[in-house]
């Protein structure tokens, strides 16, 4: 009602200076749930947050699946043939006889819940299908050097699912990876996808320069450990048009310290903590400014 009675311009200055950075549901609401699980999920969704992320792995039969290790034996539970050792070694089959809930509730007996213990690892496409335009997704290549056509069976789903820029209000699609190859290779191949470059070295000051020319030829932003972040890291980042979005922020004072810094979003355990310290709409996922 109140941007109808607004000239246009000031209706955009308010949105731009209204801006909050967005919020990266970190493998779904899993401070309180089972990680990438449905449940976790429709938890981060019901908190309010901008993107939910998953980890690629892919299956023997060349199946993605959302799981943040490349063995099973840390959020698996089950027989042991079907349930620990490399994902790459194992089918869909046998991964669909896992829980993926169960280790939750022996880790964290006060939040354990009988329907988590039934909570299956889900497919990449099983979460298109649940969520389809209604989530933004923050995906991330992992391992890809172990899962060679990763980014082709990710764009082809990504495609099927009509999550392809432009396509949707809703139901856009970041590629996140460590992997400097893999990200060249999905901007070869779908050069509209926003692509965020992930950061766990410390890159010396008179290096970041450099390290962002390098990085603003193929991606959008940069996804530093939270602990590489101070002025220096977000001038240099802004000033190759790189939005910036540190991981993992569960902490309300680190959120505090790097939202004053100026970043362009967090990837947290919980959702609803940060979506608090920073209401309003969220910042758009595509370059701050014109390279
Ligand atoms: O993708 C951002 C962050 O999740 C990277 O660390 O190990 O949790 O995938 P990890
Ligand atoms: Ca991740």
């Amino acid at each position: 009602m109140l941007f109808a009675l607004l000239p246009l311009w000031l209706a955009a200055a308010f949105l731009a200076f209204s801006a909050r950075p967005v919020v990266i549901a970190h493998r779904g609401a899993s401070g309180t749930n089972p990680e990438h699980t449905f449940a976790s999920y429709d938890r981060a969704m019901a908190m309010g947050a901008d993107y939910i992320e998953q980890d690629l792995q892919m299956t023997s039969d060349s199946v993605l699946v959302v799981l943040h290790d490349p063995t099973l034996n840390r959020t698996a539970r089950g027989d042991a043939a079907d349930c620990t050792g490399r994902v790459i070694d194992h089918t869909l089959a046998q991964l669909r006889r896992c829980s993926a809930g169960q280790w939750f509730n022996e880790r964290q007996p006060t939040l354990a819940t009988p329907a988590f213990a039934d909570a299956r690892i889900p497919t990449l496409e099983e979460l298109f299908q649940r969520y389809g335009a209604r989530a933004n997704y923050y995906i991330e290549t992992k391992n890809p050097e172990d899962a060679p056509g990763m980014e082709r069976r990710l764009l082809g789903l990504v495609r099927q699912y009509r999550l392809m820029p432009g396509e949707a209000p809703r139901g856009q699609v970041v590629v996140q990876s460590f992997s400097q190859r893999s990200l060249r290779l999905v901007h070869e191949l779908a050069s509209t996808l926003p692509l965020v470059q992930l950061l766990s070295e410390p890159i010396p000051r008179s290096a970041l320069d450099s390290a962002f020319t390098e990085i603003a030829r193929y991606a959008d932003g940069v996804g530093p450990d939270r602990k590489l972040v101070d002025s220096a890291f977000v001038a240099s980042a802004h000033a190759h048009c790189l939005a910036i979005h540190p991981y993992t922020v569960d902490d309300e004072s680190d959120m505090r310290r790097l939202l004053a810094l100026g970043v362009d979003g967090l990837f947290t355990n919980f959702a609803d903590r940060l979506r608090a310290l920073a209401p309003g709409a969220p910042a758009p996922m595509t370059p701050r400014c014109t390279r």
